[in-house]
């Protein structure tokens, strides 16, 4: 999976992607992540990205060369990526977009920062716009790493074990996940459930499914209906 990130903060991209799982797809050669600054695309002796927004108001606006200078030098190394742009009136990211773009295997993601972009950048270069939720982020890099997270654990052998995204909550079955345990048996007087003991793995496979319907039945009770449910499913519920 090779993504390209548009940034003012390429340190900050590196920086979080230099731990844990990611870092490790990345040393393997699963997963690149090459960022591109505006600010080496910028004309004038400061290196200016941003200017005052016509018609007044507070705050600063992304000036369009800089930041199309930098999605165009990532298109010509990514030429079949789509260009998306982090803001908070996109589409909302979820399970489903990542595998989306996950099976397609390249992504260029715009970070932006102030108050936006200049909008003919939107209408030009980008072809589409993804939110993280309802809530304003100061920059889009946070959420530039949390799709470049979210795809990259769906793509093969950057896990360890195959079954974790699939049994990841959202997984293969649309469920959420099921309520782990490990040692010790016993913290501070709570004990686990003594199924996860018995040693029967038909018997513990069955009670985690009913454990990952309760739940997502109690919390999010619309999943229910695009789930993958089979009888035994039907009579638990
Ligand atoms: N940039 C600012 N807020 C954002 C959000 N909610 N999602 C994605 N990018 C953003």
């Amino acid at each position: 999976m090779r993504f390209g990130v548009v940034t003012l903060f390429p340190e900050m991209v590196e920086g979080a992607l230099s731990h844990g799982v990611l870092s490790r797809a990345i040393e393997r050669g699963r997963v690149a992540v090459d960022c591109e600054n505006p600010r080496d695309h910028a004309a004038d002796a400061h290196r200016t990205v941003d200017d005052r927004p016509f018609g007044g108001g507070p705050g600063m606006v992304m000036t369009p060369a800089p930041l199309s200078g930098a999605i165009r030098a990532l298109r010509a190394r990514l030429p079949a990526a789509p260009v998306v742009a982090l803001t908070p009136q996109g589409r909302t990211f979820d399970q489903g977009v990542a595998r989306h773009w996950a099976a397609h295997g390249s992504l260029v993601l715009v970070a932006g920062r102030y108050e936006g972009m200049d909008e003919r950048v939107l209408e030009q270069e980008i072809d589409g716009e993804v939110s993280l939720g309802d809530f304003v982020l100061s920059g889009g890099e946070v959420a530039a790493l949390a799709i470049v997270d979210a795809v990259s654990r769906l793509v093969p052998e950057v896990l360890g074990d195959a079954r974790s995204a699939e049994e990841d909550s959202f997984g293969d079955e649309g469920l959420l996940d099921c309520p782990h345990w490990t040692r010790p048996e016993v913290w501070e007087g709570h004990g686990v459930p003594a199924v996860l003991l018995s040693g029967d793995h038909a018997r513990i496979a069955r009670w985690r499914r009913e454990r990952a319907l309760a739940r997502t039945r109690a919390r999010r009770p619309e999943l229910l209906e695009d789930a993958a449910l089979d009888a035994a499913d039907e009579r638990f519920l």
